[in-house]
């Protein structure tokens, strides 16, 4: 029944949480990680064994600035970050995310980026400017930001090329003054 959906979707982000990577989360990470639906439009290539994900964990999630797992409850369902800039994109810190493609549609992409907005300006008053890239055929990840406040600012006509084609990105922003005031 839709309410009963309805009212079951309410309960599962309120349980949505973020906390840092850990190698116990190995076994939730390869769900999405060896997922082509989850690579399909990110720069990495779809993971194949479970040495080159435990790499990932251990020599670049768990040492990054600020990458996060997306929790339902105890379950590790995903992962959201902001790479900070150097040089002249010092204010600047690039948002990117992933979810495990059982949990897509129930708003709990949306969720985490507004925690991350929530969080990270306090955390990094340097920050001014949070911004993501999005493949333009990616209409769910566009609409995320939009729901989380995004300032949609253009396209980028051949921005990126991987996978074999050069990519349209689609920019969006959120400054601190959009946010903080
Ligand atoms: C993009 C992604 C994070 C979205 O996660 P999610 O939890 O399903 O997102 P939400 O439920 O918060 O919101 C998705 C929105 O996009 C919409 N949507 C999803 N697919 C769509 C499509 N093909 N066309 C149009 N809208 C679409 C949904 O209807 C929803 O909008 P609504 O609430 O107005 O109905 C998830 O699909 C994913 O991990 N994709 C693979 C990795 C990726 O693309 N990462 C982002 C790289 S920039």
């Amino acid at each position: 029944m839709a309410g009963h959906d309805h009212d079951h979707d309410h309960d599962e982000i309120s349980e949505i949480t973020l906390r840092p990577f850990d190698l116990s989360d190995i076994d939730d990470f390869m769900e999405w990680a060896t997922d082509e639906k989850v690579s399909h439009f990110c720069i990495w290539d779809t993971y194949t064994s479970r040495e080159q994900a435990m790499g990932f964990i251990k020599n670049l999630a768990i040492p990054h600035p600020w990458l996060r797992v997306i929790c339902l409850g105890e379950k590790a369902i995903g992962s959201i970050s902001v790479t900070p800039g150097s040089g002249i994109s010092e204010k600047k810190g690039e948002l990117g995310y992933a979810l495990n493609s059982k949990y897509w549609g129930k708003g709990i992409a949306t969720r985490a980026v507004k925690i991350v907005v929530g969080t990270i300006f306090r955390e990094w008053p340097n920050l001014e400017r949070l911004e993501a890239f999005v493949d333009a055929g990616n209409l769910g990840s566009q609409r995320v930001l939009e729901k989380a406040g995004f300032y949609k600012e253009g396209v980028l006509r051949k921005w990126a090329f991987f996978k074999g084609r050069s990519r349209d990105a689609v920019m969006f922003s959120l400054l601190s003054s959009d946010f903080l005031s």
